[in-house]
């Protein structure tokens, strides 16, 4: 070949992303299982009558709706293609090749991706023992060069989440430099009144951004958008690299109508909330180890015997993420679904 890839591609972690098996309950993804809302739906028809003009750039209409929602200036709201986009963008436009970006790990699988994409330098983190961020092991890390620092909170795959008091006095202790990213994919599952709201808590601070998507309880994962809330200077360099017109006009339509539709939306985010709870419950009463978490699934470290149970899981037609010898982590969704989840998990233990 004359021609040559990057050789460093090789080693670059491949996105697994949830499978879907036809006939099988899908609790593999953390999507929201019931469909769009009828008034969405109908926005999502009259928007695809537009398609054969480019969507609008700027994404405007939404970006000023956000900031009116959010009560936030338009200037530091950069609306991309999934949050996942978001992540990427973030790392392309604050970092040098061979700069950190720091995550805790196990977390969100796109943050080693992106930072490798992005000729960035991974700074893992281990979890604690209780599966949550280590924010004293996260400073302890942080070098000269780190310019971004991911937050996952509520924490993906283990449901853990940060507590006011912690998260503020991490943000307090974070030296001049880096920009931390606390990203909120499932904020709106969270009931715990500790939990602190990020834009609040971004308000009074010039190196924190927030990340949201509309793909969890907005139910719109099949569209992708997601949206960041950054210091101005790093919401206009994260549109400077954003993959232009990558966000659909249909995706920008069906979010403004989500957000007009946001309190039934929110209001199947409660009863999900609510089933986390039971499953959580009675999982635990099974014997079975279960970090708190505030989003919409529980994850089981299982460690060996993980395999085994995404395979008995399979059998009963129920697909959930398995993370090699770690972990599984399962989709809260209907009370009818979650209740043959929980049948398979006490099967499972009578095996
Ligand atoms: C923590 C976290 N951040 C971001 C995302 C990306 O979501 P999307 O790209 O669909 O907005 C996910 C999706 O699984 C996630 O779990």
């Amino acid at each position: 070949m004359t021609v040559r890839t990057r050789p460093d591609l090789e080693t670059l972690p491949g996105y697994l992303p949830g499978r879907t098996i036809p006939g099988a309950i899908k609790l593999a993804s953390n999507e929201v299982s019931l469909g769009p809302l009828p008034s969405v739906r109908g926005v999502i028809a009259e928007a695809a009558a537009g398609i054969n003009r480019y969507p609008d750039m700027g994404v405007t209409a939404l970006v000023d709706r956000l900031a009116a929602k959010l009560s936030v200036e338009p200037s530091r709201i950069a609306v991309g293609c999934g949050s996942v986009a978001l992540c990427q963008q973030l790392v392309q436009a604050m970092c040098e090749p061979g700069e950190g970006v720091m995550f805790p790990w196990r977390s969100f699988e796109a943050y080693p991706i992106v930072t490798q994409i992005g000729g960035a330098r991974a700074i893992k983190v281990p979890l604690t023992g209780a599966h949550a961020l280590d924010l004293d092991a996260m400073l302890a890390a942080i070098t000269d060069d780190t310019r971004v620092i991911y937050v996952c909170t509520p924490n993906n795959p283990t449901g853990t989440t940060l507590r006011r008091a912690e998260l503020e006095r991490f943000l307090d202790a974070v030296p001049r430099g880096p920009l931390v990213v606390l990203d909120e994919a499932y904020k709106e599952f969270i009931t715990d009144p500790d939990v602190p709201d990020g834009i609040e808590v971004a308000r009074g601070r010039d190196n924190v951004a927030v990340l949201r998507t509309f793909s969890k309880a907005y139910g719109l994962a099949g569209l992708r958008v997601g949206y960041c809330y950054a210091p101005e200077e790093v919401a206009a360099a994260m549109r400077k690299v954003c993959v232009p017109f990558s966000v659909n006009m249909i995706a920008q339509a069906a979010a403004i109508a989500s957000l007009d539709a946001e309190d039934e939306l929110m209001e199947r985010c409660r009863e999900i909330s609510g089933e986390r709870e039971r499953v959580r419950g009675e999982l635990l009463a099974m014997g079975y180890e279960v970090p708190e978490t505030q989003a919409n699934f529980v994850w089981l470290p299982l460690a060996e015997r993980t395999p085994a149970f995404n395979a008995h899981c399979l059998e009963q037609k129920l697909v959930v993420r398995a993370f090699g010898e770690e972990g599984a982590r399962v989709t809260i969704s209907t009370a009818e679904e979650n209740d043959l989840f929980l049948a398979a998990a006490r099967s499972f233990l009578a095996g």
